[in-house]
């Protein structure tokens, strides 16, 4: 698909069939999203993911919200970030931040570069010709869902992303709720 087609394709959707993602989609899926960039090349992060009993056991611990049309999704791949591997890389000699503070970090680099590989997997998606919904892991559900899939403590889910074969009539018209360019965009000065 040409790029501007994935982009302007791409969008939200909260409604799949239970028809199954190809092995060829998911490895494409996962290759690109180990692909993105990385504050200092720090690479910190993790993809979970879940398909079958494993994909059940997900929906029964943060799950509670979710319609029977979402958890239809074959597949569910739940992306984080790993502070302690950018503290690590940043206090390497080339870095120099040995004391590990941060408040050096203003904006947390190890949020951004996962919500790059999220976008990555959410742009390969649409490529594959497959629909995906980015939902939020609520608080209360976030030790539950760490107990029950054995996560690290240092690794913390950003969301998680259920991909699948759409089965929505129609994509949802935002046009009219999109900001305008002239809000958003500042040439040269506010
Ligand atoms: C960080 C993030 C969290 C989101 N969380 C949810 C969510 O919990 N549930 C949901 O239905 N959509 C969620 N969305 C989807 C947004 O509602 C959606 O991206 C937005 O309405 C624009 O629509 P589009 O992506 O279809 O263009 C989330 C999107 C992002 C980027």
């Amino acid at each position: 698909m040409e790029f501007q087609e994935v982009v302007r394709r791409r969008h939200m959707v909260r409604r799949f069939s239970d028809e199954p993602v190809s092995q060829e989609s998911l490895d494409r899926i996962l290759a690109n999203a180990v692909r993105g960039p990385s504050a200092g090349f720090s690479q910190g992060q993790a993809f979970l993911v879940l398909t079958g009993e494993d994909l059940k056991r997900f929906w029964s611990v943060a799950g509670a919200a979710a319609s029977p049309s979402l958890t239809a999704a074959p597949l569910v791949i739940v992306p984080m970030s790993v502070k302690r591997v950018y503290l690590d890389r940043y206090a390497q000699p080339d870095k120099g931040w040995t004391d590990r503070d941060e408040t050096r970090w203003p904006v947390p680099f190890w949020y951004i570069d996962t919500g790059m590989a999220a976008l990555l997997i959410l742009m390969t998606v649409v490529d594959e010709g497959l629909a995906a919904l980015y939902f939020g892991i609520v608080p209360e559900d976030v030790r539950p869902f760490r107990e029950a899939f054995g996560v690290p403590d240092d690794h913390e889910p950003i969301g998680a992303i259920a991909i699948g074969h759409n089965a929505e009539a129609a994509p949802r018209n935002l046009r009219a709720r999109r900001r305008p360019a002239q809000d958003v965009i500042h040439y040269g000065r506010w």
